[in-house]
């Protein structure tokens, strides 16, 4: 497995270019299987999960195809004819958003045989929501030897959805069904992520109905068939954030390209109350962010992760790790998974002062991080170590690193490009 090493304590200078959405991307290309038409997403970043969704959508018989380089690149996918309705546990227990094409398979093909999904091991990460709301519509599903086989053999109906809670996954899945479906479909407590809006657009330019997009009620009304799209995918907020808080934590000053500071959301309230300024640094035709660190430590600042537009719980880690260093004890509180403070004993391995309280991590900011041997649990733990990393003196090793490639495209060319000492170690 690669490494991924860091020297830290150098402040970063310089331009960065945010990538298109990890967490929109997936679930456009699982909406492209809504239609026999092309599908070209624009945009699209180069990840290990992009990579794993396209061989689940080969495996039903799509044809998915990477195109251009560097601003220019993108995905096109075609699902003309489905030669399979199987999603087999090999593939869809890699990731969580493969149990996704759930919702087009019943929608357009009225079957599906998807596994159970995998993904980061976060929390429980049940998957009832899809199917209570799945089953309201129509489908007769059973869960049996570690697949759900679903069938609509009249296919899918309108229906009201009650969410119970909000649920990025569920919202996505519902309402990609609820395009093909028979009459209207109401999903109350749905998600207004801005990455559910962004595939909710695509849906829209392939011919869907949707009323209420990004509010907590929305409206579909099923059509006959949907048509091909030619979409930009919606760029990277969670990437955006995790850089904007590596230059908080090694100081400096760095323009991340392509993204507006109202996208950081609830982020930047945070990080200025945290002494870091946000800015917007925007050219004629690019949207910029300035992010500069404040010259003395972060000051210590409460999170409590919530849906959008709450504290987004895929920053919780990553702004944990600008805390770690702040002058005095910030309480970061996670209310979306139960099980997503795997970072914490990784970063006190740096020298970080933690306990934890429940749901609450309380972190007592040191003056120094010091470079350790870690392991990346998860994801977004992973950028996590990253930024402790450039924070802290001397080396940081951090081992498992494809949890960071599975949701941060070169970062390592990102961050040296802005000076930072980081550079991996193969296999
Ligand atoms: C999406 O996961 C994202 N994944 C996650 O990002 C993100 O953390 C999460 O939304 C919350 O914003 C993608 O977009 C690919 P949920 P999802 O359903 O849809 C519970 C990352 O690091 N729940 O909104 O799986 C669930 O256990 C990833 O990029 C049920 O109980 O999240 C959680 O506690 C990780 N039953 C809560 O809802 C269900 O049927 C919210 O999860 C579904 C969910």
């Amino acid at each position: 497995m690669d490494r991924i090493l860091i020297e830290g304590g150098t402040p970063l200078h310089g331009t960065l270019a945010i990538s298109g959405s990890k967490n929109a991307v997936l679930p456009l290309m699982v909406a492209s299987l809504l239609t026999d038409q092309p599908v070209t997403l624009r945009g699209t970043p180069r990840l290990a999960d992009t990579r794993t969704l396209a061989s689940v959508l080969r495996e039903l018989g799509a044809e998915v195809e990477e195109f251009g380089k560097g601003p220019g690149e993108g995905v096109r996918v075609c699902a003309g004819d489905l030669s399979s309705v199987r999603a087999p546990y090999e593939l869809v227990s890699k990731m969580r958003a493969s149990f996704w094409v759930l919702g087009p398979l019943l929608a357009r093909m009225h079957r599906g045989e998807v596994s159970l999904p995998g993904g980061c091991a976060i929390g429980t990460r049940p998957v009832d929501l899809y199917l209570t709301g799945l089953a309201k519509m129509g489908a007769d599903i059973a869960v049996e030897g570690g697949y759900v086989n679903a069938a609509a053999p009249g296919g899918l109906k309108g229906a009201r959805i009650d969410l119970p809670f909000v649920s990025v996954g569920a919202t996505h899945v519902l309402m990609m069904a609820a395009t093909l479906a028979d009459g209207k479909t109401t999903i109350t407590n749905a998600a207004t992520e801005p990455e559910v809006v962004d595939v909710g657009r695509c849906l829209m330019a392939m011919g869907a109905q949707i009323d209420g997009l990004g509010t907590r009620t929305v409206h579909i009304t099923g059509v006959d068939q949907l048509g091909g799209a030619d979409h930009t995918v919606t760029r990277d907020r969670i990437e955006a954030g995790a850089y904007a808080l590596a230059v908080a934590a090694s100081g400096g000053s760095v323009d991340l390209t392509g993204i507006t500071a109202d996208e950081f959301g609830a982020l930047l309230p945070a990080m200025r109350l945290a002494g870091v300024s946000v800015e917007e640094n925007a050219t004629p035709t690019l949207p910029t962010v300035r992010v500069s660190a404040s010259p003395a430590r972060p000051k210590a600042t409460p999170i409590t992760t919530e849906p959008y537009p709450g504290f987004a719980t895929d920053l919780q880690a990553p702004f944990m790790g600008l805390m770690c260093r702040a002058d005095g004890v910030s309480r970061i509180r996670e209310t979306i998974f139960e099980n997503r403070f795997m970072h914490v004993q990784e970063l006190v391995r740096l020298g970080a002062d933690i306990s934890l309280e429940g749901d609450t991590a309380i972190v007592t900011g040191v003056d120094e991080l010091h470079g350790a041997p870690v392991m990346a649990t998860d994801l977004r733990a992973s950028v996590t170590l990253v930024i402790a990393g450039l924070a802290a003196r001397g080396i940081t090793t951090i081992s498992r690193v494809y949890h960071l490639d599975r949701g941060y495209e070169r970062i390592e060319e990102k961050l040296s490009a802005c000076g930072a000492k980081i550079w991996r170690e193969k296999a």
